[in-house]
């Protein structure tokens, strides 16, 4: 055999196996592996002449079409040259081992945990440090999942009814891209909705459809603030929109809330020049408190005098209890301020990812560019089953359903609260959203017993998480839309056991023993 066909085949023939399926292909991708292997590995040199297709394929026992099609593979990709009757030579191209250095087939592997962190930027690593404080694991499979609504209520036979209609209609000229600002029907049909259900004012092309809240806040702060830009967060306040906002460089600024909401003078103390506020006027998030007229008002003046932007997050409010929702604070807004946002994805289903953005008139080409480079647009098919679904007024009874359902839970809730933990948990009974917050006692360390809480199954997070400075209280928050009555006791059960083991107002210990059934995470 020939010492450059020894070279490349390296290794007795039975190493090129035949695999039943598509044994010529298969064949051919091992020659041609093994050949710019070789060459890249530094053991062909530039110039070297191989032998021709028809001794190779002796040699390896294949036939000449085989090698033939290596061959010509590694010409196209300009590793071979090859000359009609001078015969198949290594590229001169290509590097000679003297001037790289000869490298191994495979290269030894990096440290991976120390290489992925190193070779970040600093904007990088701001993101990543964010998006760890603001533990968006999603816990699904624990009882009172965050961002859960109750998917075992979703009108399923309808989603799928719509979408079997629309996959029948799906036609060629839906195939091409879509409108980066989103399907215009299902603007439309929002732009009426969040008239009539939400207040809000806007002309359709206002509302840029994205795939989450969590997009349309990484879009506006990458659109709106430099790194340094002072901004307003709640405190406490949304991870997510905490995440968004240091990630982008800002310095988050954390303005109280109390039971009137934001408290705008000690925004305007702390940072009168911020760029930006983020607020959740009709729910707090986490407190659950709505904001009242005259802070909304203030707010709204603030901006207009610094020429900032308020970003109002209306993620859970068509569930109010008592009475019709408020409308929402970008209603109130006649100097194009408000950025508003609100997400399908806590109303219908999170796997669904659609929200939209509703932005000023003059920010709109601006929000519509930065989504083209993000991420192109939302899959238009869903987009048109959602339009259809709010046309035919399945949305607005799907809410209706959920309100009531919802206000049960809530109820039930509150009742085995009080009656199994009322000595150690004051609740904040929010009457709107999907969660409500209870208050521990001072100095309970409400991460620990939320840790004792994941492990028996319970997802519930404590509220010094939502804190940038000191929490004046521990607690824990409770969403309990996409929990059963029976598992809303049972839960509340398990807490009790595991909060009878700390003193109560008291200071008494009433250890209630072992756990109830503990949940399975
Ligand atoms: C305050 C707040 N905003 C937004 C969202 C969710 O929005 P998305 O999943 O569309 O990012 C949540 C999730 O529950 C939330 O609590």
């Amino acid at each position: 055999m020939d010492t450059v066909a020894k070279q490349i085949i390296g290794v007795p023939l039975p190493v090129f196996g035949r695999p039943a399926s598509d044994p010529v292909v298969s064949l051919y991708r091992q020659i041609y592996e093994r050949i710019r292997g070789t060459i890249l590995g530094g053991g062909l040199a530039p110039g070297t002449r191989l032998p021709s297709s028809r001794t190779l394929a002796e040699d390896l026992g294949v036939s000449r079409n085989t090698v033939e099609l290596a061959f010509s593979q590694l010409e196209a990709e300009g590793f071979l040259i090859r000359k009609v009757g001078a015969g198949t030579y290594v590229s001169t191209a290509i590097p000679g081992p003297e001037r790289a250095p000869r490298r191994s087939r495979t290269p030894a592997p990096l440290p991976a945990a120390k290489a992925g962190r190193e070779s970040l930027s600093k904007r990088g690593r701001a993101v990543v440090h964010a998006a760890g404080q603001a533990e968006t694991e999603p816990s699904d499979h624990r009882l009172f999942a965050a961002c859960l609504p109750s998917l075992e209520s979703f009108p399923l036979r309808t989603w799928r009814r719509l979408v079997a209609r629309h996959s029948r209609l799906w036609h060629r000229e839906a195939l091409f891209h879509g409108d980066a600002a989103g399907y215009r029907p299902l603007r439309e049909a929002l732009a009426t909705y969040l008239a009539t259900a939400r207040g809000v004012k806007c002309d359709w092309r206002q509302i840029i459809i994205l795939t989450s809240t969590q997009q349309a806040l990484d879009l506006t702060a990458r659109l709106l603030l430099d790194a340094g830009d002072p901004v307003w967060l709640e405190e406490p306040g949304y991870l997510g929109a905490r995440a968004a906002l240091q990630s982008a460089g800002a310095n988050v600024v954390p303005v109280p809330v109390d039971a009137d909401g934001l408290t705008v003078e000690a925004g305007i103390a702390r940072a009168p020049a911020a760029r930006l506020a983020y607020v959740t006027p009709s729910h707090q998030y986490p407190i659950g408190v709505t904001m009242s007229l005259g802070r909304r008002l203030a707010l709204l003046e603030w901006a207009a005098r610094a020429s900032a932007w308020v970003i109002e997050d209306d993620y859970d409010s068509e569930f109010r209890y008592t009475g019709r929702p408020f409308a929402a604070m970008q209603g109130l807004d006649v100097r194009g301020r408000v950025i508003y946002t609100g997400t399908f994805n806590k109303v219908l289903f999170p796997a669904l990812r659609l929200a939209y953005v509703v932005v000023p008139d003059g920010l709109v080409d601006a929000f519509t560019a930065a989504r083209t480079i993000v991420d192109g647009h939302s899959p238009s098919f869903m987009q048109a089953v959602l339009a259809d679904f709010i046309v035919a007024g399945y949305l607005s009874s799907h809410i209706r359903r959920m309100r009531a359902l919802y206000h049960e839970r809530r109820d039930i809730l509150l009742d085995a609260i009080a009656e199994h933990v009322a000595d150690r948990i004051e609740v904040e009974a929010s009457d709107t959203g999907l969660h409500v917050t209870g208050w521990l006692g001072h100095g309970v360390d409400d991460r620990e017993v939320s840790r004792s809480a994941a492990d028996n199954g319970l997802d519930l997070p404590p509220l010094s998480r939502y804190y940038l400075t000191r929490h004046p209280r521990p607690g824990l928050m409770f969403n309990y839309a996409s929990v059963p009555p029976g598992d809303l006791r049972r839960g509340i059960g398990i807490l009790a056991t595991i909060l009878g083991r700390l003193p109560d107002w008291s200071g008494r210990v009433v250890d209630n023993g072992s756990l109830p059934g503990a949940m399975v995470s």
